[in-house]
């Protein structure tokens, strides 16, 4: 891509840039635990149709059998920051679950190890909780409970680089993980095992709706859908001014609830990359395909959509328009594999992120090398490389 097209952008993404949750970092009672799996910290909770209002606190090891009678799939409900096993995605997707899917749903919570203002110390509490999931899908499938192929995993904000993460633990390599819009702070320079990547399950799908803010921009799945670009949602500044990045993060449990039982759907369209498709260089005919809950597995690459504004989100399918005579004037083939990479965009995000450590940074330098030890590790992200040396 050209620099003439760089520079405006770069100006137009550091403006919309939210502010970063990590500046609330040096609070004394923020705490790093290292602890033990079952943990009091990380309880599971299991719901089913009849059960809404008496959830079962799971024990890991202890777990019985007749709980998941009659067979069903499981969903695994993964919350993030600040968050508890009544917050999103749990408030948003169980209830529209237990009433549409014959499903078992866990919900996951963790709060006490994700506080307010702790983000720092949330994020390297992810591998105590990661693994006590681990360990519960583990007994799960060696105790013939729940098979292994009927297992989903939907994580939230930190809550899917959680999913990502529990990967690196588990047994058998995990059938489905569903990211929700999955956390970018301090996720992008850390290595691939810190975060939800296409590597973590058979089947990894993402939606992105807080790319400027406290979502990850780069694709991170077999699939990623970018409804709105992505960044600004329609409704939220109306919905909550003082934080309009608050309410693009929770448009992706929220988008993903009514996927489940929509009657228009969430359809969006293929395109090579996040900057591309900003540039309108996508191809706005042809196939279309469904976002969201029952997303089809073999799906892969970037996918762009609109929404509406306010609940009900989902347009349906979107009316082809030709842009052939556009694309030509660029020189760009039909077929818009010509432009494949998001490069720059990758670097930019990287970049932002390093600015906002660098803030950190100054406040207490030694401190927080130490607690972001893992940031230089010489390992894979050559991209991220290039800016720590
Ligand atoms: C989907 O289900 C939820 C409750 O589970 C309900 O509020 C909503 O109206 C349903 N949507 C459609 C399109 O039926
Ligand atoms: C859940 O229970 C309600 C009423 O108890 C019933 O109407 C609904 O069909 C059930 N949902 C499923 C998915 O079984
Ligand atoms: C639970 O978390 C608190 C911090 O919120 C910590 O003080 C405590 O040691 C943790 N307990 C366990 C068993 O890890």
């Amino acid at each position: 891509m050209k620099s003439t097209v760089w520079l405006p952008l770069l100006t137009f993404i550091c403006r919309s840039a939210s502010s970063n949750p990590i500046l609330g970092l040096f609070d004394s009672t923020c705490q790093v635990v290292s602890g033990e799996c079952p943990n009091k910290n990380v309880s599971f909770w299991l719901y089913s149709n009849s059960t809404r209002e008496n959830p079962i606190l799971l024990n890991p090891l202890d777990l019985n059998p007749w709980d998941f009678q009659p067979p069903r799939p499981l969903k695994i409900l993964i919350h993030g920051y600040t968050g508890y096993r009544d917050f999103a995605p749990n408030s948003y997707i169980r209830p529209v679950l237990l009433d549409h899917e014959d499903v078992y749903v866990i919900s996951i919570d963790y709060g006490p190890l994700v506080r307010y203002p702790c983000y720092i110390q949330a994020v390297q509490n992810l591998p105590l909780v990661s693994q006590c999931l681990a360990q519960l899908i583990n007994n799960l499938v060696d105790r013939a409970i729940v098979a292994n192929d009927r297992i989903h995993l939907i994580g939230f904000s930190l809550g899917g680089q959680v999913a990502g993460q529990t990967a690196n633990y588990v047994k058998r390599k995990l059938k489905r993980i569903t990211g929700l819009d999955p956390a970018k702070p301090l996720f992008i320079l850390g290595p691939d095992s810190r975060r939800l990547d296409q590597g973590d399950a058979d089947f990894v799908d993402v939606i992105h709706t807080d790319v400027f803010g406290r979502g990850i921009l780069r694709a991170a799945g077999h699939v990623d859908f970018y409804p709105n670009f992505g960044a600004q949602q329609p409704g939220c500044m109306e919905e909550n001014m003082q934080d309009p990045g608050s309410c693009n993060h929770e448009r992706a449990p929220r988008f993903y609830a009514e996927s489940i039982n929509s009657t228009v759907g969430f359809w969006g369209r293929q395109c090579s990359g996040w900057l591309v498709q900003l540039l309108s260089l996508c191809p706005t005919t042809g196939a279309q395909a469904l976002m969201g809950y029952h997303v089809s597995d073999e799906l892969r690459g970037s996918y762009f959509l609109q929404t509406a504004s306010k609940s009900p989100f989902a347009l349906g399918k979107t009316p082809d328009v030709d842009n052939r005579q556009t694309l030509a004037k660029f020189h760009l083939n039909f077929d818009h594999n010509e432009i494949d990479n998001d490069y720059e965009p990758q670097l930019l995000e990287a970049f932002l992120e390093l600015e906002a450590v660098k803030v950190v940074d100054k406040m207490d330098e030694a401190n927080l090398d130490k607690q972001l030890n893992w940031i230089d590790r010489p390992e894979e992200e050559p991209l991220s490389r290039n800016f720590i040396n």
